[in-house]
């Protein structure tokens, strides 16, 4: 192996450029080259490559973004899309592709290989922190942090006021930054898409609060739990319950996909940044490195993107208990 190509490509996430740094840096050890391609599939598709030494990945590590640039390419989605990117990838005599990103990202990659043969490592790249096959993406942990930050902030001006405060955060079709976010900021509510609690059965336990000696309330919502936008939630809550709730609404949106990287992503990424090219050497292809109790682990990227990732009974149970209600455990 000679050479390889690396991309990010989907949504951002903090760590992308830790994770490129240790593909550019573990490949230049092993004597490889690397050709980055800016703006994902994109950029295969159009020949954007761009060499990448050992000294021009210097001083990314801290950095949030991604250097190469991320997209969403519709044309990858068709065959003559992927064709053009076999295309340039051979004739750049690349021997193995890197990619990473997350599910729609690692769907491309598989329909590649199975079309071409080419030899594609996936590494997880996404805040949502829900691919089967890690414990944790690179970007979960600085995300879930972001949000934490911003719901300590919000809870002083909600004890203030005497206010409750329904904040959306990120999570297409999972609860994970909703959960964690919601345990670490002690969240007195978590709405996650995996479990779930009605409008009216909210609307009882924030009464119930109010009689009793609590005055304010954070309730964290997933942005994939189902009934739609904070917004909407909020809507449907204030209909039923008149006008006695004082609920305000924040969506914390795409601050939560920037910023330094925390030193777990920048550990996490690195490592399977090396995973990916050493996963290359040995002849693995079709799979996505992450890793699963603290070990490096190849899963086929056909199981990461046919399996969900659930979120462990413990963790529902643990914020069942601390929110002291049943809240996440019935959804009207
Ligand atoms: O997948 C990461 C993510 O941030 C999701 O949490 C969110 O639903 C989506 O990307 C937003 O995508 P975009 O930046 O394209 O609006």
């Amino acid at each position: 192996m000679k050479r390889v190509a690396v991309l990010t490509s989907g949504g951002d996430a903090p760590g992308m450029n830790a994770c490129i740094r240790a593909v550019v840096r573990g490949a230049a050890y092993h004597g490889i080259e690397v050709i980055g391609i800016r703006r994902g599939y994109s950029g295969l598709i159009l020949g954007d490559g761009i060499q990448l030494t050992s000294s021009t990945v210097s001083n990314i590590i801290q950095r949030g973004g991604t250097i190469l640039k991320s997209a969403r390419s519709p044309e990858f989605r068709t065959v003559e899309g992927r064709q053009k990117a076999y295309d340039y990838l051979t004739n750049r005599a690349v021997d193995g592709l890197i990619v990473i990103g997350g599910n729609g990202t690692f769907k491309g990659a598989l329909q590649f290989v199975d079309e071409f043969s080419f030899p594609v490592i996936g590494v997880p790249g996404t805040i949502d922190n829900d691919l089967f096959g890690t414990d944790y993406t690179i970007g979960y942990d600085t995300a879930v942090n972001t949000a934490v930050e911003a719901i300590d902030k919000i809870r002083d001006t909600a004890d203030s006021h005497e206010r409750i405060f329904l904040i959306e955060v990120m999570g297409r079709d999972s609860g994970y930054i909703a959960i964690q976010s919601g345990i670490a900021g002690g969240a007195e509510r978590v709405l996650l898409p995996e479990t779930g609690v009605s409008a009216a059965e909210l609307i009882e336990r924030l009464r119930q609060d109010r009689n009793g000696s609590q005055s304010s309330a954070i309730l964290v919502l997933a942005e994939g739990e189902g009934r739609g936008t904070a917004t909407v939630v909020a809507e449907q809550i204030k209909k039923q319950s008149g006008t006695e709730l004082d609920l305000r609404v924040t969506t914390l949106g795409h601050i939560q996909r920037g910023g330094v990287p925390s030193a777990c992503d920048r550990i996490l990424a690195s490592r399977l940044g090396l995973g990916a090219v050493e996963g290359l050497l040995k002849g693995k292809q079709k799979v996505m490195v992450g890793l699963v109790n603290n070990e490096l682990v190849y899963s086929g990227l056909q199981e990461t993107v046919s399996r969900s990732k659930p979120i462990s009974e413990e963790l529902l149970r643990l914020v069942t208990i601390l929110n002291g209600s049943a809240f996440a455990d019935s959804r009207g």
